[in-house]
């Protein structure tokens, strides 16, 4: 079978997300419709040189945090929690304590 035609399935905040071999986490984050970060304004940031560069695509793989996701190809199980998912449960955390 064709590489292209394989795909491999990890998690982004907990959803699964279907990718083909060669996908980066930043292009697997941008499919399952979630920000990498959210600015102090409280804006949603996402990708933004695709080179490493501007560390707009931070992301926690694997319990790893402020890892570059444009850097970093999808691996199969590989679990994704952006801090924009973080930044949410934080803020509910503080409301309903
Ligand atoms: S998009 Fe700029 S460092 Fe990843």
């Amino acid at each position: 079978m064709p590489e292209s035609t394989r795909s491999l399935a990890l998690t982004v905040n907990g959803a699964t997300v279907a990718v083909t071999p060669g996908t980066t986490v930043a292009a697997a984050v941008l499919m399952a419709g979630a920000a990498a970060r959210i600015s102090v304004s409280g804006e949603p940031r996402v990708p933004l040189c695709g080179m490493g560069i501007c560390f707009e695509c931070r992301v926690s793989i694997n319990g790893a945090p402020h890892q570059r996701s444009c850097q970093i190809l999808c691996q199969p199980g590989m679990q994704v929690l952006t801090a924009a998912a973080e930044s949410c449960a934080l803020a509910a955390n503080r409301r309903t304590s």
